[in-house]
């Protein structure tokens, strides 16, 4: 982990498909972060459905790899779509992954969660499944403000940038009460 004043953040996507408005999210996160604070994308694409005899044999390499991420880095930023009222199936696999690593990366780690749907709830039932996973996790999210973004198919243009302004406005607060929060928690360790 890096020790001067910057907030190295690694940030997790729960959608694979091209043209997402979740990794329209976490890119739009990036470009209105704080000063000081970097995102770093993990790669989840490539990871084995989860099964002990895989784990067994050893640790699949795109696994090892995002655990050493995590390790170094100060908080990590899940943005994820909401599927059936719950995450998606790719970010829990992911997270059940990198939940049996030895020296949990994930442990005391200042969580982020972000989450979009052309619906009309926000993910906010995705969101609220994420914290109970944080339970088992031991992560410790950020309780507020939420993020919620609604009709993302009328927030993002063609390229995929974010162009609705108060969704603008208010993911630049959230990224900021985001440094202080990852800033009190790190510095209780
Ligand atoms: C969805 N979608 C969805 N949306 C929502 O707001 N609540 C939900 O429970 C669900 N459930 C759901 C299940 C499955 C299997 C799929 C494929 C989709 C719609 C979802 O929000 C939409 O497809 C988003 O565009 C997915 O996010 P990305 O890929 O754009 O990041």
């Amino acid at each position: 982990m890096s020790t001067d004043s910057s907030l190295s953040v690694v940030g997790i996507c729960g959608s694979l498909r091209k043209g997402s408005y979740n990794q329209f999210l976490l890119q739009a996160a990036s470009k209105h972060m704080p000063t000081g604070m970097q995102l770093e994308m993990l790669a989840i694409h490539d990871f084995p459905l989860f099964n002990q005899d895989i784990l067994d044999i050893g640790i699949p390499a795109p696994v090892k790899r995002c655990q050493d991420q995590i390790a170094k880095a100060h908080a990590v930023l899940i943005c994820s779509p909401e599927y059936n009222y719950s995450i998606s199936g790719v970010l829990k696999n992911a997270i059940d992954w990198i939940s049996r690593m030895k020296n949990q990366p994930l442990e005391g780690k200042p969580l982020g969660i972000l989450g979009a749907t052309p619906g009309h709830y926000g993910t906010v039932r995705a969101q609220m499944a994420l914290r109970q996973v944080c339970v088992a996790t031991r992560m410790i999210p950020m309780n507020s403000p939420e993020i919620l973004v609604t009709e993302a198919d009328q927030k993002f243009d063609a390229a995929g940038h974010l162009i609705d302004e108060d969704t603008v406005s208010r993911l630049t607060k959230f990224l900021a009460s985001f440094a202080s929060f990852i800033t009190t928690i790190q510095g209780r360790r």
